[in-house]
């Protein structure tokens, strides 16, 4: 059950296993049984408001934001419907301009955060439409919306969320390609071709899980790393993100995440022959950018971890280690490439010695401000 550890050592290990049942629960119900309609049941009365919205805003806080961040990316994409993306903490103090024109989707694992609650709640006195991506059933979140989805992730302890996260990251793919079915902006075959691939993601979640002896391998190469850099471009930036996130919250290793575009611009010079540098390299439009960051971090004798398409050998001399996941189209490839990332930080922790379920100073759900 949710509340057993079972023959996993800690929750948070047991949680990123769960990931192929959590995922196929979570689009299990909105995936008709043909495979060729996105059912959202929670979003049918809200549907034409969304499709007219002047724009679509989602919030949220921590990992949930980071889901997000990959809603914007395929939402604009595939709908082309206007989004922007705040953490829910400088939303409800900014004054933000909102009307009845406006959608607000709220992203919250627990549905309690009392940034995201409060952000929420001055949306919808501004008139706005209100939304929510829950994973708690019943949540405050939840009560007070118009309308919203769940995640089925089921209960997740691990302060460090892992399977609420890709849970997030199937709604949000759901989302963008009902909406882009909706307003006619998806090619039949397209639609068809996307639900298809997001219904094969389980089994690729499965066949990176049982590479763990190997993430485990390479996790010992690089746990006494006094910072690590995060890179990744598209909707792989929020996975960069994700990912470093990750390593910070529970091995205490100084972790950031950017747009490998923006490397240049700041953290290019904190490569050495000591920081380990991690990016997510999947094959998409992206690829050929992301090898030539590559090749900058090499020549500054940066320690490479990539995270490459199965097949993909074209790295292979200019990395120093490598994370392999299936081939998938580019939409659903964020909820791949982020489990060789959990399962890194995962080991980093364990073998320093931290708390990886309960880690300092951190709270599951933060209902205070
Ligand atoms: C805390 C948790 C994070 C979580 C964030 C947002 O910081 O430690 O794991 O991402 O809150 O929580 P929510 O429940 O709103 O998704």
């Amino acid at each position: 059950g949710d509340l057993e550890k079972g023959d996993f050592e800690h929750f948070m290990l047991k949680e990123i296993f769960e990931q192929p049942k959590t995922i196929e629960d979570t689009f299990r119900g909105r995936i008709n049984p043909e495979h060729t309609e996105i059912v959202l049941g929670g979003l049918l009365d809200v549907l034409p408001k969304i499709l007219k919205a002047r724009r679509i805003i989602i919030i949220g806080c921590g990992t949930s934001w980071h889901a997000a961040l990959v809603g914007e990316y395929l939402i604009e994409e595939y709908a082309r419907i206007p989004v922007e993306v705040e953490y829910a903490s400088e939303f409800r103090y900014r004054n933000p301009i909102l009307n009845s024109e406006d959608v607000v989707i709220a992203i919250s694992q627990s549905g309690e955060t009392a940034d995201t609650l409060a952000a929420l709640r001055m949306a919808k006195e501004r008139g706005a439409t209100i939304l929510g991506v829950c994973n708690v059933v019943g949540s405050s979140i939840a009560r007070e919306t118009d309308g919203g989805v769940y995640t089925h992730a089921g209960v997740e302890i691990g302060v460090a969320s892992t399977k609420a996260f890709t849970a997030q990251v199937t709604i949000m793919t759901l989302f963008a390609l009902k909406l882009a079915k909706e307003n006619g902006r998806i090619s039949s075959g397209l639609y068809l071709d996307l639900i298809k691939e997001l219904s094969e993601i389980p089994e690729k979640v499965k066949s990176i899980l049982v590479k763990h002896p190997h993430i485990k391998e390479v996790a010992a190469k690089y746990k006494d790393a006094i910072n690590a850099l995060y890179l990744g471009r598209g909707a792989l930036f929020p996975v960069a993100l994700e990912g470093a996130l990750k390593l910070k919250e529970i091995s205490y290793i100084h972790a950031e995440g950017y747009a490998a575009g923006e490397m240049k611009h700041g953290p290019i010079a904190l490569v050495d022959d000591n920081l380990p540098v991690i990016v997510v390299a999947a094959k998409d439009h992206y690829y050929e950018k992301i090898v030539s960051n590559i090749q900058e971090v090499k020549a500054r004798k940066g320690n490479i971890i990539a995270v490459v398409t199965e097949g993909d050998t074209g790295l292979t001399s200019m990395v120093n280690d490598l994370f392999e996941i299936p081939k998938s189209h580019p939409a659903v490839s964020p909820l791949l490439a982020i489990i060789p990332l959990q399962l890194f930080s995962y080991y980093i922790a364990v073998m320093r010695g931290c708390d990886v379920d309960q880690p300092r100073n951190l709270a599951k759900s933060v209902t205070v401000e």
